[in-house]
């Protein structure tokens, strides 16, 4: 009996969550430890609002998941990687008095739910909550997912370019463009033992429109439009 059947909704994660996430996490990341209850709770304790997962409604199974934290962005170096934006993943580093930066600290969708709309459910839960509060963008680091196929023939930038072109599409930062995303820099060493990444990341970027000033614009660096 297949268990991924049926309709699906998002909801803030709960602790009854955690067992059908760290499932999901083994799934998605075969080999790597998946999230910690400490660090689901610390999520919870820290930042409720900003935890979603999507659950198939016939079988209660977890399906998609997305983790969110506040950061002022300039606490931070462009290239820092993933345990300093997310403090190993436990979110302490967490900031809503200054910080006007929601940082995408995971988005995940069961491998057998992919390209039904679970990831587009999970980031429209996120602008949501980014327009609610009044904050200024999301940014994340996306793993560029692809680059190890292609690492022989081209740099993680000039991959990183094509996948903002459409030229060449990448399985992760391919869904955030379609959500409204631009690729702001590639660094690397952000998640240093992805084999698939080769540790290379997209730092990608959508702004709420409603409070944006044209300052808020000009960190993006025309060669990676869609159309330059
Ligand atoms: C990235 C991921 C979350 C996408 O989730 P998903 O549920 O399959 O995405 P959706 O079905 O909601 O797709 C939303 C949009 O993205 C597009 N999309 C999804 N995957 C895509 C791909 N590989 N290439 C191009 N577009 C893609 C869909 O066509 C859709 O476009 P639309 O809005 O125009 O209809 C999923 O592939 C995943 O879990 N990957 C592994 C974990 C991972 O790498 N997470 C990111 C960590 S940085």
């Amino acid at each position: 009996m297949s268990p991924l059947k049926g309709p699906y909704h998002v909801v803030n994660t709960r602790p009854e969550h955690f067992d059908g996430i760290q499932a999901l996490t083994q799934l998605v990341y075969p080999g790597s430890p998946p999230w910690s209850k400490a660090q689901l709770q610390s999520h919870l304790d820290i930042f409720p609002e900003g935890q979603f997962v999507v659950v198939d409604d016939d079988t209660q199974v977890v399906i998609g998941m997305a983790a969110s934290l506040i950061v002022w962005w300039d606490d931070y170096k462009f290239t820092e990687n993933w345990t300093s934006f997310t403090d190993a993943g436990m979110f302490t580093n967490h900031d809503p008095e200054k910080g006007r930066t929601l940082y995408g600290a995971e988005v995940m969708t069961h491998p057998k739910r992919r390209g039904l709309g679970v990831g587009k459910l999970l980031y429209n839960a996120r602008r949501a909550l980014v327009e609610q509060r009044g904050l200024l963008r999301i940014r994340a680091g996306a793993r560029l997912r692809g680059y190890h196929t292609h690492a022989k023939d081209m740099s993680a930038e000039q991959y990183a370019i094509q996948v903002a072109k459409g030229t060449l599409n990448d399985p992760t930062v391919s869904f955030q463009i379609s959500q409204g995303f631009h690729i702001l820099a590639v660094v690397e060493g952000y998640l240093r033992h992805d084999p698939e990444s080769l540790g290379w990341a997209a730092v990608i970027e959508w702004i709420n429109e409603k409070v944006a000033t044209p300052e808020d614009w000009s960190h993006r660096d025309p060669k990676f439009d869609p159309q330059g």
